[in-house]
């Protein structure tokens, strides 16, 4: 599972925060829509919008590889109470140099550090108050941003869910949206990308200008920077990768405008325009990041075969879920994710078929059953959809509770009241929602108006056990698959050596059934049989990351030593975090800790902060 991650960033700074007097009145219509909007209290974010809060940003950044510094300043319109007295913006680990308010310079205040959300910048504003701008730099190490040094340098930034402040000083809250415009200056022989308007080639100068029309959240903002060529796969399709993985990329992904048709099939217009992919280098700590109009994707998705494409349904599903209707508060953080894995099924289904969106419903459920467990006996009240992160860092609610338990929540509301009904249900409710935020009690209430509107329906779908109640309700849809089991039954075959390795399907397997079947292998399997296997079907040259990670995370368990070559350079490569934390832990469960120490000390430079974070703690690493 998942583990909570140990918050690296935290620096003891004393700066005092001077506090304002008391709460502003509020008059005007426009600050009660927002209220409204902020109905469920962010513990993540210092802001206050019923004050004074933010409607457009305007930055200007120089990027330097050199120093590792973004120096930029954001300018960003503001509205505020008629009587408001300051403006208060979340910062993390940057340097304020100096702000304006229409284009006066003011004394700013930066309270003092907490534990992952950082400090408060404010300074005073009036209610007459149009433009704030604040010169800032990043540092080195701030927790958003990594740069990856060689002849090819890249740098990426990761924002969700509260990183963006450690690279822009923001209103860091989801309930909080705002239109951006960006002029980036960047080293010669490198292209700027942004979850924006985008370039396809590389400008002369290193200057590249941005827009984005529709109104995001601070965690969607983002920035790559490295030698990347654009190549179209459809209308409104493409990707960008280095060159030596552009065509490799175009080929992958070339289902891209597929997905795009079958997700406006659904539930209704795409609005972001285009829909394009990043292929990041390898240290990016996810598998996708749905910054819209341009995915963030992990290289580990390229398999050759396009078969691992239904992580891009998944982060093109967010276009709707998250990004379209964004969650009020990490809280609600299940709205997100919950409703994208059940689109993205639904996506899968329809461009693929209903047999392979079913086993990729099965592995998701083996792996729900295994982290509910696994949380049930370290915190149950993190099982439920709806959680309670307060004083706690937001990445603690990034389990399978928010994406599967949350998918299957809405798959047995779906069973409830019929796949039509439902359909249109989720195409209004996106339609009604657009560009705006929903937390769990307001959910609740549109449910009951607009869906579960006789008792019996309440009743069949259960919504308290789901939402507020521990592990997995009794009315949980079951998820079948025929494939999936004749796979388990070659395995118990196999484990009983009624069944030779070489009479095994393995050939006639696509992913998911290879996945299923080494995830599945009993850990006492003893290396003399995955050297069977491995000999038979050559599984250590695999192309499928999914298949040689869980391949390496069974030779671990099993000491099969002939994978370890191969496990430590996809560790030392490979910074995706939902790949390192099994690997890492299988070799502490096994006492093979001094391993993994050798190993994470070569591979730790080359990881992203989120990952670091979780390593760090995993291994009771210090420097
Ligand atoms: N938005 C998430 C990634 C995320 C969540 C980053 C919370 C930081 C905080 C993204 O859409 C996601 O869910 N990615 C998954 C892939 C998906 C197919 C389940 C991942 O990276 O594993
Ligand atoms: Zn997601």
């Amino acid at each position: 599972m998942r583990l909570p991650s140990l918050y690296v960033g935290f620096i003891a700074l004393t700066v005092c925060l001077a506090r304002c007097g008391g709460a502003p009145t509020t008059d005007s219509s426009k600050i009660q829509a927002i209220l409204e909007m902020k109905r469920a209290t962010d513990h993540h974010s210092y802001s206050h919008p019923d004050e004074a809060v933010v409607t457009h940003l305007n930055w200007n950044a120089s990027i330097d590889f050199n120093t590792r510094v973004i120096t930029a300043t954001a300018t960003y319109d503001i509205e505020t109470t008629t009587d408001a007295e300051r403006i208060i913006f979340d910062c993390n680990n940057l340097t304020i140099l100096s702000v304006r308010v229409d284009g006066e310079a003011v004394n700013f205040e930066l309270g003092s550090t907490k534990p992952f959300v950082g400090q408060p910048l404010i300074f005073p504003v009036s209610g007459e108050s149009k433009k704030v701008s604040i010169d800032y730099q990043s540092s080195p190490d701030a927790g958003a941003l990594l740069w990856v040094d060689g002849d090819n340098p890249f740098l990426f930034t990761q924002s969700q869910a509260i990183l963006a402040r450690t690279w822009i000083p923001c209103q860091d809250s989801p309930g909080i949206r705002f239109t951006y415009e960006a002029h980036v200056d960047v080293p010669r022989g490198t292209m700027a990308l942004m979850s924006a308007t985008n370039p396809t080639v590389q400008s002369d100068d290193g200057h590249y200008d941005f827009r984005m029309e529709q109104k995001i959240p601070s965690y969607l903002l983002a920035l790559a920077v490295g030698n990347v060529e654009f190549r179209s796969v459809g209308a409104h399709t493409g990707v960008y990768a280095v060159p030596e993985l552009i065509e490799a990329a175009a080929y992958e992904f070339a289902e891209m405008e597929d997905l795009l048709i079958a997700a406006e099939d659904l539930y209704g217009k795409y609005a972001w325009e285009r829909y394009d992919l990043l292929v990041l280098p390898p240290a990016f700590p996810f598998g996708g990041m749905e910054n819209p109009r341009l995915t963030f994707a992990t290289p580990t998705i390229i398999a050759g075969d396009r078969s691992l494409v239904s992580l891009v349904a998944h982060e093109l599903a967010h276009s709707w879920s998250g990004n379209l209707v964004t969650n009020a508060t990490w809280d609600d953080f299940w709205l997100n994710e919950g409703f994208t894995v059940y689109f993205e099924q639904r996506i899968m289904e329809s461009v693929y078929g209903r047999e392979i969106s079913e086993m990729l419903a099965t592995l998701s459920y083996q792996g729900l059953r295994n982290e509910v467990d696994a949380i049930m006996d370290l915190n149950p009240d993190d099982t439920h959809l709806k959680l309670h992160l307060k004083n706690r860092n937001p990445d603690d609610g990034l389990t399978a509770i928010a994406y599967d338990k949350g998918y299957l929540f809405l798959r047995r509301i779906e069973e409830v009241v019929g796949r039509a009904t439902f359909d249109g249900f989720l195409k209004t409710y996106f339609a009604a929602h657009a560009f705006s935020v929903m937390d769990t009690n307001r959910f609740i209430d549109y449910l009951k108006s607009e869906l579960l509107t006789t008792d019996e329906l309440l009743a069949a779908v259960d919504m308290d056990a789901w939402i507020f109640g521990p592990g997995l309700p009794s009315n949980c849809p079951s998820v079948n698959s025929a494939r999936i089991e004749r796979v388990d039954l070659a395995l118990s075959k196999w484990e009983e050596r009624t069944m030779a390795t070489n009479d095994l399907p393995w050939k006639d397997w696509v992913y998911q059934e290879r996945y299923r079947f080494i995830s599945n292998l009993n850990d006492a399997t003893t290396p003399e049989r995955l050297a069977e296997l491995d000999k038979a079907w050559d599984i250590s040259t695999t192309g499928n990351n999914e298949v040689l990670f869980t391949w390496l995370e069974q030779s671990i368990r099993s000491q099969y030593h002939p994978s370890y070559e191969r496990l430590e350079t996809f560790l030392v490569e490979i910074g995706r975090r939902k790949f390192l934390t099994p690997l890492y832990s299988a070799m502490v469960d096994t006492d093979q800790k001094a391993l993994a120490d050798a190993i994470y000390a070569k591979a730790r430079p080359n990881y992203h902060s989120v990952s670091t974070g979780t390593m760090d703690e995993l291994l009771g690493w210090s420097e």
